[in-house]
C-alpha cells in the first residue's frame, strides 16, 4: 500500500465489513426470536431518494433483515400519511421505520418524524432520540454520524482534546455529531466548533481544525488552502454537478474538493465511497438495535 492510498478512508470495504458484522449477528439473533423487519415509506419521486431507499433495501437484504417498501402517492394527505405510521407504530411485527426525506412538500416532515415511536425510529431523527444525544445517553443515533463515528473508531483516530471544526448546522448530520464529538465519550472529548452560512472568517476558524467534517451540500467548497497539513477531513457531501462525458449527464462530488483537500491531508473520505456506504450500514445496526430492545419490552 503506497502513502496515497493509506490517506483515503475507504468507507465502502468497511461498510461491507460492517453489513457483514450485522449479517451474522442477525443470523444468531433471528435463531431465539425472529428476522428483524424494517418498514420503509417513500413518497415523490425524488431521484436521488430512490436511489438511497433501493439501497437501503437491497442492504438490509444482504443481512437478512426483512423489510417492507411502502410507496406512497405524491399527493398524500398529511393525516393519511400519519395514520400509516400509526399502523406501523402498534405492529408488533414492525421492527424499525423510516422515513425517507424530503416529502413532499405539503407535508412538514417535523411533524411526520414525530409520529414515529421513537423505539421504531432507525433513523434516529425523533426529538426523543435527539435529546438522548443531548443528554449524553443515546438511543438511537443517526445513522450518518453513527457512521462518522465508527469510520474515526476503525481509522484510529483519536479525538480527546483535538480542535474539530463541523462545517454545517443540520438536525440530520451537523448538530448531532458535534453532540456526539464533544461528549465525555471514548470517540469524544474534542473542542468542537460548528461554523455555518453566516459564519465570519471560516478560514481562520478552519486553521485551528485537527479535524473537519464538511456537511453543507455544497460542491467542492472547501478547498486545500482552507486547512492545515495533517487534517483529517470527512466529507459528507454528495452532490451532482454537470458533467457531459458521463452516460448519465452528471457525476457525484462531495463538499470537499478531493484533489486539492487530499494533498494536505493525513486522512481524508472520497465521494463516493467514504460517508455514503457507512450511512447504510448503520441503518442495519439501528435496526437490529430495534428488535433487540423490543425483545427486552
Ligand atoms: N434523505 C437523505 N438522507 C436521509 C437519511 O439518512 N434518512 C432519511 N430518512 N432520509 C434521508
Amino acid at each position: 500500500m503506497d502513502s496515497e492510498m493509506r490517506k483515503i478512508i475507504d468507507g465502502k470495504s468497511i461498510a461491507a465489513q460492517i453489513v457483514s458484522e450485522t449479517a451474522k449477528e442477525i443470523e444468531v439473533f433471528s435463531k431465539g426470536s425472529r428476522v428483524p423487519h424494517l418498514a420503509v415509506i417513500i413518497s415523490g419521486d425524488d431521484s436521488a431518494s430512490r436511489i438511497y431507499v433501493r439501497n437501503k433495501i437491497k442492504t438490509a437484504e444482504k443481512c437478512g433483515i426483512k423489510s417492507e417498501l411502502i410507496t406512497l402517492p405524491d399527493d398524500i394527505k398529511e393525516i393519511e400519511l400519519f395514520r400509516r405510521l400509526n399502523k406501523l407504530n402498534n405492529d408488533i411485527n414492525i421492527d424499525g421505520i423510516l422515513v425517507q426525506l424530503p416529502l413532499p412538500s405539503h407535508i412538514d416532515p417535523k411533524k411526520a418524524i414525530n409520529q414515529i415511536s421513537p423505539y421504531k425510529d432507525v433513523d434516529g431523527f425523533h426529538p426523543y432520540n435527539l435529546g438522548r444525544i443531548l443528554e449524553g445517553d443515546p438511543l438511537f443515533v443517526p445513522c450518518t454520524p453513527l457512521g462518522i463515528i465508527e469510520l474515526i473508531k476503525r481509522y484510529d483516530v483519536d479525538t480527546t482534546g483535538k480542535n474539530v471544526v463541523i462545517i454545517g448546522r443540520s438536525i440530520i448530520v451537523g448538530k448531532p455529531i458535534a453532540m456526539l464529538l464533544a461528549d465525555k465519550s471514548e470517540n469524544g472529548n474534542a473542542t468542537v466548533t460548528i461554523c455555518h452560512s453566516k459564519t465570519r472568517d471560516i478560514k481562520k476558524i478552519l486553521e485551528t481544525a485537527d479535524i473537519i467534517v464538511c456537511a453543507v451540500g455544497k460542491a467542492e467548497m472547501l478547498t486545500g488552502d482552507m486547512v492545515k497539513p495533517g487534517v483529517v477531513v470527512i466529507d459528507v457531501g454528495i452532490n451532482r454537478v454537470k458533467d457531459v462525458t458521463k452516460k448519465k449527464g452528471y457525476r457525484l462530488v462531495g463538499d470537499v474538493d478531493f484533489e486539492s483537500v487530499s494533498k494536505k491531508a493525513s486522512l481524508i473520505t472520497p465521494v463516493p465511497g467514504g460517508v455514503g456506504p457507512m450511512t447504510v450500514a448503520m441503518l442495519m445496526r439501528n435496526t437490529l438495535k430495534a428488535a433487540r430492545l423490543k425483545c427486552k419490552k
